[in-house]
């Protein structure tokens, strides 16, 4: 019996069992001999200087070491003066305790090192600032005049005449809608131990990180550094949603407090402190849609303005998705930005394309409504056969598989009544609706190593990360049954700078890039296998490997039906182990396509007649994302990005005091995030979509999709039940009364 083949099945994650008995070490728990500890202390201004600052008191309290601030940073430590991290947008990159200039409100201006946490963070009450405050501005909509085209990657579409195409319509939609900023908040906090090795000039990270090598390379900027002098390692992340895709200021103070007092030191960030860096911008959006009176699509046309800081240039793909997604003529599309007293923008789950649906699918919707079409029928006559934007085909599209599977799920038909108000249950309003949803299915480089042990184990390595994706679980799956060797004798490693090279865990990506790479280096190792088998065994070995040979149960079958197991013939061998690497990198053929994974959100929302208080008794998401490697990993993500999505549609929000750019909201208690209470009934289906031009293993990843279209569902469904359109999140019972 065949016990190795696991790709497309349930399997658990090898490091579940690990991380729910808290033997899954995180970057800040590497505690270290001799370990120093810092505290961050934050600027109270938004923008300005720093014109006198007293740590005289601070560095009184028994236990303080030292506390850092621009002023006093060692020349012998030889920071650059003009680092920046790989993922740095266009700008000038932000420098912690770089100079005495304030550029936002909760900016890290000193680092507190004490023997221990508390006292470090005792003591940073200490630290009196002086600053010289400048006017801020911190809202985009008051602000719009600003906004500019200026190092902007996002490309604008604009084909046909959409203005004419409008004019000509017989439906038409205008209308605003708003996204107030977010954050990432997960549950792990960003967090680094450096080590400095003063004999060797190297260092040794731990860092909260997506990517490993992109806080390889911020350190290597900072003091100079060869690549083989900083090591980083990241093995486990509690969650990143795009925050841990910069490498974040605690990392640098982690470093220079190691390199200057010579002993491992470790930063670590609170809560409050997790709303100091990147967010999901603010964003402003303007939707104007034209249709024929049978609902054909005549133009489209979508602008977005979206908030970045002063000093740094950070763009999303809002607007990128919108000529794709339907069949129109006249497309018409522009994304600028506005500088505010803020830190810059970090991409957050879907970034750009959970806010661009926002608003272009509640437009869809407004349009459904006047025409009098169901907004599913109006959907399926708009359907786009090709990706208009780059006039190619798709590689594969099962979009109407989910529209279908999602309206039985939810049972459409029956349950969605297009006039609203028209439902009861109870006190309740009841209202369904709909959204698509669209992701680009990227693949990028990747390498991987592969080596099986005398033993029988399989060992696969690659520099990635895992934040809660699955990674671990389909790497090893994909790698076990390749090579056909059982799951729990199989171990792939990740998050380490000295492993092969592998892209930052972001963008959905991952499945795609390393798990092509695993792949390949597994099916490398075959031939190796192989090769060795017929130097060890030449009288019993006939023929030459095939990509059908049968590789399983801890050996192979060759086509004359011997079967060699792994164990003997390493030991027959004399070998103690076969290691291959290879490189992998996206296929020419996808050039000529166009690769998108797409989904179908459907909702049920009850809204309290009286309080206007807003449930989600039921939310099914399908969705197409070629082949699905793991069900159940993959479930996780979508019900994942499902939650945050009903989050953003009913919850979050951060607030900043226009006074003084400062963050009102920054802990869990007042920015308000979806709890077990706030998430029912979740449903996910996975259509059939074969794709063997998107990569070898047909996947598309799943990490980013699971978001898009939830917010404009909900919002569709509140219009359903209500009557009430609200173009602002959250929508807050507030809006609906
Ligand atoms: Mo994701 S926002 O690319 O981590």
């Amino acid at each position: 019996m065949n016990n190795t083949t696991y790709i497309g099945k349930p399997a658990d994650r090898p490091d579940g069992r690990k991380k729910v008995q808290g033997r899954a070490t995180y970057a800040g728990e590497f505690a270290q001999e001799n370990m120093v500890y810092g505290y961050v202390v934050q600027s109270e201004i938004a923008e300005g200087e720093i014109i006198n600052m007293d740590i005289a008191r601070a560095e009184q309290v028994p236990g303080v070491l030292r506390v850092f601030t621009h002023e006093n940073i060692p020349e012998s430590v030889k920071i650059n003066s003009d680092y920046s991290d790989p993922l740095a947008p266009p700008g000038q990159p932000f420098r912690p305790l770089y100079n005495e200039k304030i550029l936002y409100n909760g900016q890290p201006i000193a680092l507190v090192v004490a023997e221990d946490f508390e006292t470090a963070r005792f003591a940073a009450g200490f630290v009196k600032t002086e600053y010289r405050a400048e006017e801020c501005s911190v809202d985009i909509r008051e602000n719009q005049e600003k906004a500019t085209h200026e190092d902007v990657d996002d490309s604008p579409e604009n084909r046909g005449d959409a203005d004419k195409a409008f004019a000509a319509a017989d439906y038409t939609v205008e209308a605003e809608y708003y996204q107030p900023r977010h954050y990432h908040n997960p549950m792990e906090p960003h967090a680094t131990i450096a080590i400095w090795d003063k004999e060797n000039e190297s260092f040794k990270i731990y860092d909260k990180i997506q990517g490993v090598r992109g806080s390889q390379a911020y350190i290597r900027g900072v003091f100079s550094m060869e690549k083989e002098k900083v090591q980083v390692l990241s093995p486990y992340v509690g969650g990143g949603f795009g925050s841990g895709l910069r490498p974040q200021y605690q990392l640098f103070m982690a470093a220079l407090a190691a390199k200057v007092l010579e002993r491992p030191a470790k930063v670590t960030l609170t809560r409050r402190q997790m709303f100091s860096f990147g967010h999901r911008p603010a964003n402003l959006q303007k939707v104007k849609l034209g249709a024929d009176k049978n609902g054909k699509l005549l133009s489209i046309e979508h602008n977005s303005v979206g908030e970045t800081s002063k000093f740094e240039k950070y763009s999303e793909s809002v607007v990128g998705f919108t000529g794709v997604i339907y069949a129109c003529e006249n497309v018409k599309t522009d994304y600028r930005l506005v500088p505010v007293s803020v830190y810059t923008p970090n991409d957050a789950r879907a970034p750009g394309g959970a806010t661009g649906m926002f608003a272009v699918e509640s437009a869809v919707d407004e349009l459904a409504h006047k025409i009098g079409i169901d907004p599913l029928e109006l959907r399926l006559k708009n359907y786009a056969e090709r990706d208009n934007n780059e006039d190619k085909p798709f590689s594969s599209k099962e979009l109407r598989a989910c529209y279908a599977q999602a309206a039985k799920a939810i049972g459409w038909k029956e349950n969605y009544n297009p006039q609203p108000r028209s439902r009861r249950e109870g006190n309740h309003l009841v209202g369904y609706g709909m959204a698509t949803g669209i992701w680009e299915a990227m693949q990028q480089k990747a390498s991987a190593r592969a080596v099986l042990h005398a033993d029988g184990t399989l060992k696969v390595y690659s520099g990635t990360a895992d934040n809660g994706a699955g990674t671990y679980a389909i790497m090893t799956q994909i790698a076990a049954e390749t090579v056909g060797v059982s799951m729990d004798k199989t171990e792939f490693i990740l998050g380490d700078t000295s492993l092969p090279k592998a892209p930052i865990q972001g963008g959905s990506w991952t499945a795609a890039s390393v798990g092509s790479a695993v792949k390949t280096v597994s099916k490398v190792l075959r031939h190796k296998i192989y090769d060795l088998a017929h130097k060890t065994y030449p009288d019993r070995m006939t023929g030459t490997i095939t990509e059908e040979a049968v590789f399983a149960d801890g050996g192979f079958t060759t086509d004359n039906d011997t079967t060699i197991k792994f164990t003997d013939l390493l030991r027959d061998a004399g070998e103690s182990q076969i290691e291959v690497t290879t490189n992998t990198e996206p296929g020419k053929e996808r050039e000529n396509y166009s690769c998108y994974a797409h989904s179908c959100v459907m909702v049920k929302v009850l809204v309290d007649a009286d309080l206007g208080m807003i449930a989600v008794p039921k939310i099914v998401t399908a969705v197409a994302g070629g082949k699905i490697l793991n069900p159940k990993t993959a479930r996780s993500q979508i019900i994942g990005g499902n939650v945050w999505g009903i989050s953003a549609a009913l919850e979050e929000e951060g607030m900043i005091d226009p006074r003084n750019g400062r963050i009102m909201n920054a802990n869990l208690a007042e920015y308000h995030v979806a709890v077990h209470a706030d998430i029912q009934e979740q449903e996910v289906i996975f259509v059939e979509e074969e794709d063997d031009i998107v990569n070898p293993l047909g996947a598309k990843g799943l990490g980013e999709i699971g978001i898009v279209g939830v917010a404009a569902a909900i919002a569709n469904a509140v219009f359903n039940a209500t009557g009430k359109r609200v173009r602002e999140l959250p929508i807050t019972l507030d809006k609906v009364l």
